[in-house]
């Protein structure tokens, strides 16, 4: 069984997780790029896990230290930072070295760091569905809730069917960062988050997040990281640092935003010609999120695995392409942009961003903005694009 997490902590723990020497509240940005040497060398070597012993910033420095230590404290295992989100990607690859990877829809990005790793090995690495049979040496590459429908699957599902060949599930958790779910509980063996999203917050970093369950495990990862040279740059580290400390109070706000507007949303799935809420019926036709799923065959219910809040990040469909090429730029308070997670909320047609996307799709990212707001900015929005404005 694995750890339980203390969820209770998880505020103290982004506040105070990163303590260390030093009277400064807040680090300065590190911007030194060497450090000054110890004379006659450093007996235990390189500062990988003593962030007090920093020799060149392509190992380690203060600020990425103190953000490391934190990560590691919230998700309870070890974890490392990357550049973005698919350097993590591409890292977990080279460190698990699959003899195949099992995938199934998700963020196509993820798809294209692998394609991308693929090319440049000599052996063939076969992709196969989650619902494929496994074999020893498989990498199960999960992600859950699903970028970009915000729909859940049940981690211990494919962690178990995974473990009983002797291959490893590493789990995108990006949709849902803590403290909505803690992905280790389920069997997950790795767990990866474009930090770029709920982690950084704040649209204005990007940033990738291994969290592995063994020291040894994260310092072949440090010790990759160090060779590929993808780390976290300065500024990043720092401003992931400042986002930290509100981590706990941005996303169940979220969360809560989100459920209630996607829930409030699928009620209006009416016929033309009636309304539900003030919202014209037949515009939209389908609406995905975590807490709108029943419980499957196997039992699974996201409600269970999602303990700490469902995701805030979600898809609506349309009934026109029109409207879905409308909708993200009839709004003003949602932002028509790609990426999600922030603290302003956004919309965005998916097509924009992923070609094989259907056209009426529309994935909304819910900030922290006060609730009534975005629902009378949706509304005001769907009856405008219904009138063909
Ligand atoms: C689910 C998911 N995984 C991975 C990534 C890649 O992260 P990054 O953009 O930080 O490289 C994204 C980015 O949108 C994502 O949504």
């Amino acid at each position: 069984m694995s750890p339980q997490i203390p969820t209770c902590q998880l505020g103290t723990q982004l506040l105070h997780g990163d303590h260390g020497p030093g009277s400064e509240v807040v680090p300065s940005i590190s911007v030194t790029s060497t450090f000054r040497a110890v004379p006659h060398g450093d007996p235990e070597g390189l500062g990988a896990m003593n962030p007090e012993k920093h020799v060149y910033s392509r190992y380690s420095q203060n600020v990425t230290s103190r953000v490391e230590q934190i990560l590691s404290k919230v998700n309870q295992g070890h974890a490392i930072t990357y550049a973005s989100g698919l350097a993590a990607a591409f890292s977990a690859l080279v460190h698990f070295k699959p003899k195949r990877i099992a995938i199934s829809g998700g963020y196509m990005g993820c798809h294209g760091a692998i394609a991308t790793y693929i090319k440049g090995r000599f052996t063939d690495t076969p992709i196969i569905s989650l619902d494929d049979e496994f074999q020893e040496g498989d990498l199960c590459w999960f992600e859950s809730p699903l970028n970009p429908t915000g729909e859940s699957r049940n981690i211990q599902y494919y962690a178990d069917k995974i473990h009983a060949v002797g291959g490893k599930l590493l789990i995108d958790s990006t949709f849902g960062p803590p403290p909505l779910q803690y992905p280790f509980k389920w069997g997950a063996d790795c767990i990866f988050h474009s930090g770029t999203k709920y982690f950084g917050g704040h649209s204005d970093l990007l940033c990738g997040i291994i969290i592995v369950k063994t020291e040894a495990e994260r310092e072949q990862l440090w010790h990759d990281r160090v060779y590929m040279g993808n780390m976290m740059g300065s500024l990043e580290s720092w401003l992931l640092l400042r986002s930290l400390r509100t981590m706990h109070l941005r996303i169940p706000r979220q969360s809560a935003n989100g459920t209630e507007i996607a829930q409030w949303l699928n009620r209006a799935i009416v016929p033309e010609g009636q309304e539900y809420d003030g919202i014209p019926g037949g515009v939209i036709t389908k609406v995905w999120h975590s807490s709108l799923q029943k419980p499957d065959a196997n039992g699974f219910d996201p409600a269970v695995q999602m303990e700490g809040g469902f995701n805030a990040c979600f898809s609506i469909l349309l009934s026109k392409i029109e409207y879905a090429e409308k909708l993200a730029h009839s709004l003003e308070y949602f932002v028509p942009a790609t990426s999600l997670g922030g603290v302003e909320s956004s919309a965005e047609q998916r097509l924009n961003s992923d070609p094989k996307e259907n056209p009426l799709l529309v994935r909304l990212s819910i900030g922290i903005e006060e609730v009534t707001d975005l629902k009378d900015d949706l509304r005001r929005a769907l009856v405008e694009i219904s009138k063909g404005n």
